[in-house]
């Protein structure tokens, strides 16, 4: 049987599931490429850290250049994080002639087009499936099992961390602060775990879904987000009461030949199969117009799921098939976008909103007034009795019918300016 050499750069959790898949499976991988694929280099930062892995003496070093140089290594898996120096060791790894795999989303979010130019100039493919939602095969099912669709929406979890720590908070009382330790603790955060609280990482990864799915050429951080970490506990509460479960949406949809993109904390009808997605697991929801609604869902985030994605990448790659599909997507090319984004002010959709306001009269009167103003209706409202302790202050929810993100905007502007307001305005989407 052929023997093809492959390497990786970096040797972190995913970097060590994908070694442990290689090394340990080496039978099983070889089945499937019909070849053996031997790790032959591993690169790393830091030598004298520990690793979970025992590799043969020599193949681990702190020297990329053993893998740019060597002329018998096809193909190398790029699992460090963050856009420097990764973007740089991407670079130099195309330079070296190497067909490179990565799941790195923010670099690919960040520098797609320079990369990827790079790759066809000089004949490589760049394959990037666990990019987006760790061990689901999402990239391969809307660029080729689906290529006969015309994609209409993707409603999607695409931060298992995010999804971690709510279901944590929810189903175990656990804190915030020791729901994100824990989700560091079992590798499903970034180094910097920001980015998965705060929606970036959900924006990168809906922007590569966009690009592909829909023809966008969008800049993720144009994407209107917001994370779960201004979430006020109190809201997951009053969402379950209102038979709504919290979860971070990521949601690209046409709308007239537009594309509506955001990302935010969004009551999700309890029972439906987003509502029921726990802990690190992600899923896609695509509705397409020949074949309907298909959902996905699968771990996205931790060492296997993700090692899953990328060695199956690996494998189409030393097999010739991510050749094929990188030439034929042609990918972040200079080709004019086939959609816009909508401005987000024209987005529509229901929201729940909940007001502190002072337990007084006229209160529901002068709020639904303001509402009234611009053209929202109220589908339902409740109002709790003051608690002991709250100083007259009320939780006042109230759930809309169908709105823009614009009426909505002005709407709160003018009601956080009403005297009985006792704090800030919550406001978030609902998705039936
Ligand atoms: P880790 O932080 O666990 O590992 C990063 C690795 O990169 C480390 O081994 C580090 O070396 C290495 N590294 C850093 N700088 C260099 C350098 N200059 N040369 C060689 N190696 C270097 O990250 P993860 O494994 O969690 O994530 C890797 C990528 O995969 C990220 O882009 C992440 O977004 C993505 N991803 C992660 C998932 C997860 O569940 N963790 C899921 C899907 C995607 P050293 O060990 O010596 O410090
Ligand atoms: N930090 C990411 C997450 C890893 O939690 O989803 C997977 O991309």
């Amino acid at each position: 049987m052929q023997n093809t050499k492959v390497a990786i750069v970096g040797l972190g959790t995913v970097g060590t599931g994908v070694a442990r898949l290689l090394v340990e499976h080496g039978d099983r991988i070889a089945r499937h490429a019909g070849r053996k694929l031997v790790l032959e280099h591993v690169a790393v930062n830091d030598l004298k850290k520990p690793r979970d892995i025992k590799l043969p003496s020599g193949m681990l070093s702190a020297d990329i250049k053993r893998i740019t140089s060597d002329p018998e290594i096809s193909v190398v898996a790029l699992l460090v994080g963050g856009l420097e120096p990764a973007r740089s060791i991407m670079l130099a790894l195309l330079d070296g002639g190497k067909d490179v795999v990565t799941a790195n989303k923010a670099l690919l979010a960040a520098h797609g087009p320079e990369l990827f130019d790079r790759a066809r100039e000089l004949g490589r493919s760049i394959a990037f499936e666990a990019s987006v939602a760790g061990g689901i095969p999402i990239i391969a099912n809307i660029s080729q099992c689906l290529s006969a669709n015309e994609i209409q929406s993707i409603h999607a979890i695409l931060n298992g961390t995010s999804n971690y720590i709510l279901t944590q908070i929810e189903a175990h009382g656990t804190s915030y602060a020791d729901a994100v330790r824990a989700a560091q603790g079992l590798g499903y955060a970034e180094a910097d775990p920001t980015m998965d609280v705060d929606g970036s990482d959900a924006a990168q990864k809906l922007a590569i879904l966009a690009h592909l799915a829909f023809g966008a050429r969008v800049d993720w951080n144009d994407i209107p987000r917001q994370g779960i970490d201004t979430l006020d506990l109190a809201d997951l509460r009053y969402a379950k009461e209102l038979g709504y479960r919290i979860k971070l949406l990521a949601v690209a949809q046409l709308a007239d030949g537009e594309l509506e993109l955001h990302v935010s904390p969004t009551l999700v009808k309890l029972g439906s199969p987003l509502a029921e997605v726990r802990g690190a697991y992600n899923a896609i929801s695509v509705v397409g117009d020949a074949v309907g609604r298909v959902f996905f869902s699968g771990l996205g985030a931790g060492q296997m799921p993700t090692a899953s994605a990328v060695v199956a990448d690996i494998i189409d790659t030393v097999v010739g098939r991510s050749a094929i599909t990188f030439r034929t997507l042609e990918l972040w090319s200079k080709h004019i976008a086939r959609v816009t984004a909508r401005d987000y002010g024209r987005v529509a959709g229901r929201y729940y909103l909940r007001f502190s306001v002072a337990d007084q009269p006229s209160v529901l009167a002068e709020i639904a007034g303001v509402l009234g103003k611009q053209n929202i209706s109220i589908a339902s409202v409740i109002q709790h009795e003051a608690e002991e302790g709250s100083q007259g202050v009320v939780p006042l929810m109230i759930m809309t019918h169908n709105t823009t993100e614009g009426a909505m905007g002005r709407a709160i502007e003018a009601i956080d300016r009403l005297a009985f307001m006792r704090g800030p305005s919550i406001r978030m989407r609902v998705r039936d």
